[in-house]
């Protein structure tokens, strides 16, 4: 039940709340950017550090009565260096999006060329879709995957490299399933004498356990979001070398936000120190294998797979060989019980409201406590309603029943009081 307090100042809010937890707790979260945050993260998240304005930085505020506030953004930024080993931190950015806007502000010049990873094989709108205002203000030359492989054309990177002279050369993806080599995005920046940034948003967790090679040592300006694989409030984050601290600070405030949300850095403190726990490496290692269990139960099933399975957290279905869109696929699936997104493959035929694929992730089934025996499960269930799910409508039914069985045995750890 939301908190006595929402329920007696605004019923209609609280029944949406309470709502939200019973489909959370009652569906298969297989969407790869979300995660469930613990129940210490939402504490701090709603607490009264939403109260206080503290435009500027720690011990550098236009405003008084900080000492609170300057303790947990101190905290925070310690222990996200700590955690990624970085010489320089910010945790004021609202989101993943402002991350990358303070980062391009802080590195270029409107007009600016950047090569970044086009939106359709698996990049961000952030990474120069002419719908942002990263495409809008900069010049952006995109690589993508060879549509073989599945797998980032490292050549295809250099010789845009060398034919456009780019400002800045982005890593990171929103929808990619593989390793990315950091290391050979930086010697391809160095020989063209670009800047090199790093958006980890999606892989930021399994950077900081170790089990995905880190861009800290390689990248000059990082950015992340708090809440996927990291587990912690929705937010965004800022890793750099230190030479380039003064001018993100800058960027960040006053150049693109006004007042940085202190609840969410309280927040963000927390997450942190979960993931500098023991427990916070496990579960990664865990979300690794799932992922993998996921991608075995689909490929024996007959399903096919974006470069042929996963190194990491997510993986993506091809369903151009099944004969149905990554639209009705998420529809007949979210009918189900299990929530997924529809995305476009490499080359798809089909547009971004369509598409050809879905992206599955397993960050929240594995927070939840779920392990390899009930991915092979739960693909089982993926591949029945994407194959027979249109002729036979029972299989939903049935599906949606043994979902609720597996989310049953699984309890969401936000406990009712929490939500
Ligand atoms: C790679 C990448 N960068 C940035 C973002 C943007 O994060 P936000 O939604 O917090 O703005 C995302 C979000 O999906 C992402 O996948």
């Amino acid at each position: 039940m939301a908190s006595r307090s929402i329920l007696k100042t605004d019923p209609e809010t609280a029944r949406a709340i309470d709502n939200e937890w019973t489909r959370q707790q009652g569906t298969l979260e297989l969407i790869a950017s979300e995660n469930i945050a613990s129940e210490a993260v939402m504490a701090a998240q709603g607490s009264v550090m939403t109260n206080k304005y503290a435009e500027g930085l720690p011990d550098r505020r236009y405003y008084g009565g900080c000492e609170h506030v300057d303790r947990v953004e101190k905290l925070a930024i310690e222990r996200s260096q700590k955690l990624f080993h970085a010489e320089y931190a910010n945790v004021q950015p609202h989101s993943g999006s402002q991350a990358n806007m303070a980062a391009y502000f802080a590195l270029l010049k409107p007009g600016d060329t950047v090569l970044a990873m086009s939106l359709s094989h698996g990049g961000h709108l952030t990474h120069g879709s002419p719908v942002s205002f990263s495409g809008r203000l900069f010049r952006f030359v995109h690589y993508g995957v060879d549509e073989n492989s599945g797998r980032i054309d490292i050549d295809l990177v250099a010789e845009l490299a060398r034919t456009h002279r780019p400002k800045l050369i982005v890593a990171g993806a929103s929808a990619y399933p593989r390793i990315i080599e950091f290391d050979r995005f930086a010697d391809i920046a160095q020989d063209v004498g670009a800047e090199f940034m790093v958006d980890m948003a999606h892989i930021a967790g399994l950077v900081a356990a170790g089990l995905h090679p880190s861009p800290v040592p390689v990248a000059g300006v990082i950015t992340s979001t708090t809440h996927k694989t990291l587990r912690g409030p929705r937010g965004g984050l800022v890793l750099a070398k230190s030479e380039y601290g003064d001018r993100l600070d800058k960027q960040i405030f006053p150049g693109i936000q006004g007042g940085p949300l202190m609840h969410v850095i309280a927040a963000k403190a927390v997450a942190f120190l979960e993931a500098l726990q023991p427990e916070f490496t496990v579960y990664q290692e865990n979300t690794i294998r799932n992922a993998k269990a996921l991608a075995e139960g689909l490929l024996s099933a007959g399903v096919e797979l974006v470069s042929g399975g996963t190194d990491n957290h997510m993986l993506l279905l091809d369903l151009r060989s099944q004969n149905i869109t990554g639209k009705e696929a998420e529809k007949m699936l979210g009918e189900a019980g299990i929530t997924v997104n529809k995305n476009a493959v490499p080359g798809d035929p089909l547009g971004p409201t369509v598409t050809s694929g879905i992206r599955i992730g397993s960050p929240a089934v594995t927070t939840r406590g779920m392990k390899e025996g009930e991915m092979k499960a739960i693909a089982a269930l993926i591949a029945d309603v994407i194959q027979h799910g249109r002729q036979t409508p029972d299989v939903i039914l049935r599906t949606k029943r043994q979902v609720k069985e597996i989310c049953d045995r699984y309890p969401l750890p936000v406990s009712e009081d929490e939500r």
